[in-house]
C-alpha cells in the first residue's frame, strides 16, 4: 500500500498548513485504514513538518468510522479532558466526543489543547460529520512555532521570563444558568466526579492551587511556562492559553470575527461583551468569576500586550471550510486549533491521544 495510491499536497495559495491527503481510486474506509497501517512513519513526519494533515474525500460517515481510522495510527485514545468545553461521548465509540457543546455564536480562540496543564495530549484529531452551512464554523488552525517567531520580542521575553498564571472560578455547579459570560461548566463536569477529595487529589497532581468557596464554588489557580520546546524537533513554541482564558477574549474574538464575516450582528455582540467586560472589571471582583490570566508573577497582562498576541495569532490563522467526512490530525505540540462562530447546523467530533508530559520549558 504505497504513497502513490493517494494524492497529497498543500493549498493552492501555498499555505503549508494543513497537508491534504486525498484518495486516487479507492475512497473506502477500509482502504484508508490499510493505507494508514502502511504509512505511519510518513504521516508522523508530515505532522512534524506541516503541523496538521487533513484526510479529505474518504468515505467516513460516522464517529465509529473516524475512531477506527484514527486507531490505526493512534491505538491509544484518552477520555481524560480538563479543558473548558462541555463535551459528550458519541454513542457507538469508546473515545470520540462532540468537539464542543458551547453555542455556535461563542468563539473558541486558538489554543493548544490543554496547554494550561502539565501534560497535554500529543495529538488531537477532528472529524466533520455535518459541515456548517453558514459563514464560519471552521476549525481554524495556527502554527504556534510561527507565532513564537513573529511575536513582539519584548512581549515574548516577558512571558518567557514570567510564564502565565491561570485563574478559573467554577460557580455553575450543575445549574443551567449563570451570570458568568465565559460560560465555564461546573467543576463536577470538569473533573467527572462529585467527590471533592478526588478533585483535591487531581489538583495536587497537576500543581493546581484549589480553594473551595461558598455555595460549592471552587477557584483553581495554576502557573505554567508560556513557551515550550517541541518534544521532537526542539523548536520553541508559543505554548499557553493566555489570550484564551483572559476575560477580554470574548469581545476580542467576536470583534475580529465580525470583521472577517462582515457581520453587524457579531459587531453588536462584541460591543455588548465589551460593556460586560467593563462592568466586570470596574464594578465587581472580576477575578472571582469566570476565567482570567496574569503573568506568572501575578502582574496584569496589558491590553496592548494582549492585542499584540491576538494580532500575531490572527495573522497566522488558516481557515478551511469543513467537508463531510474530513479527518484532521493535529500535532498538538506545534499547532493550535479554534472554532469560528457559526449559525445553524454543524457536527464536528474529536478524540485525542493520552496525556504527554511537557518537555522542558524554553528559556533564553
Ligand atoms: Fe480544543
Amino acid at each position: 500500500m504505497s504513497l502513490q495510491q493517494v494524492d497529497y499536497g498543500i493549498r493552492e495559495d501555498g499555505e503549508p498548513l494543513p497537508l491534504f491527503v486525498r484518495p486516487k481510486d479507492d475512497n473506502s474506509k477500509q482502504f484508508l485504514q490499510r493505507w494508514l497501517d502502511n504509512n505511519k512513519e510518513w504521516l508522523e513526519q508530515k505532522l512534524l513538518e506541516h503541523g496538521a494533515v487533513m484526510f479529505r474525500g474518504f468515505d467516513i460517515r460516522c464517529a465509529a468510522d473516524f475512531e477506527a481510522a484514527v486507531r490505526r495510527v493512534q491505538p491509544e485514545l484518552s477520555d481524560e479532558y480538563r479543558g473548558t468545553s462541555p463535551r459528550r461521548l458519541i454513542p457507538g465509540t469508546e473515545a470520540v466526543f462532540s468537539a464542543s457543546e458551547l453555542p455556535g455564536y461563542y468563539p473558541i480562540a486558538q489554543h493548544i489543547e490543554m496547554s494550561q496543564l502539565p501534560a497535554p495530549p500529543r495529538k488531537v484529531m477532528f472529524c466533520c460529520l455535518d459541515p456548517p452551512t453558514s459563514f464560519g464554523g471552521e476549525t481554524s488552525l495556527c502554527d504556534f512555532r510561527k507565532v513564537y517567531r513573529d511575536l513582539d520580542p519584548e512581549v515574548r521575553s516577558k512571558f518567557q521570563e514570567k510564564g502565565v498564571m491561570y485563574v478559573k472560578n467554577y460557580t455553575r455547579n450543575g445549574k443551567k444558568w449563570s451570570i458568568d459570560p465565559t460560560m465555564l461548566k461546573g467543576w463536577e463536569e470538569l473533573f467527572g466526579t462529585t467527590d471533592k477529595t478526588v478533585v483535591d487529589e487531581e489538583c495536587r497532581k497537576s500543581n493546581i492551587d484549589i480553594t473551595w468557596k461558598d455555595n460549592d464554588a471552587v477557584k483553581l489557580v495554576n502557573r505554567e511556562a508560556a513557551i515550550q520546546y517541541h518534544p521532537e524537533t526542539n523548536e520553541p513554541v508559543w505554548f499557553n492559553h493566555v489570550q484564551v482564558f483572559h476575560l477580554t477574549m470574548l469581545k476580542d474574538e467576536l470583534y475580529r470575527f465580525s470583521h472577517r464575516s462582515k457581520s453587524f450582528f457579531f459587531l453588536l455582540l462584541s460591543y455588548l461583551m465589551a460593556i460586560i467586560n467593563w462592568l466586570a472589571m470596574t464594578v465587581v471582583r472580576h477575578t472571582e468569576f469566570g476565567f482570567y490570566t496574569f503573568y506568572g508573577d501575578g502582574t496584569e497582562v496589558t491590553a496592548s500586550e494582549l492585542r499584540s498576541i491576538g494580532d500575531t495569532i490572527w495573522k497566522n490563522m488558516v481557515f478551511n471550510r469543513w467537508e463531510m467526512g474530513d479527518i484532521l490530525m493535529i500535532d498538538n505540540f506545534s499547532t493550535s486549533h479554534g472554532r469560528q462562530p457559526y449559525s445553524g447546523k454543524r457536527k464536528v467530533v474529536v478524540c485525542w491521544s493520552p496525556p504527554c508530559q511537557k518537555p522542558k520549558a524554553y528559556r533564553q
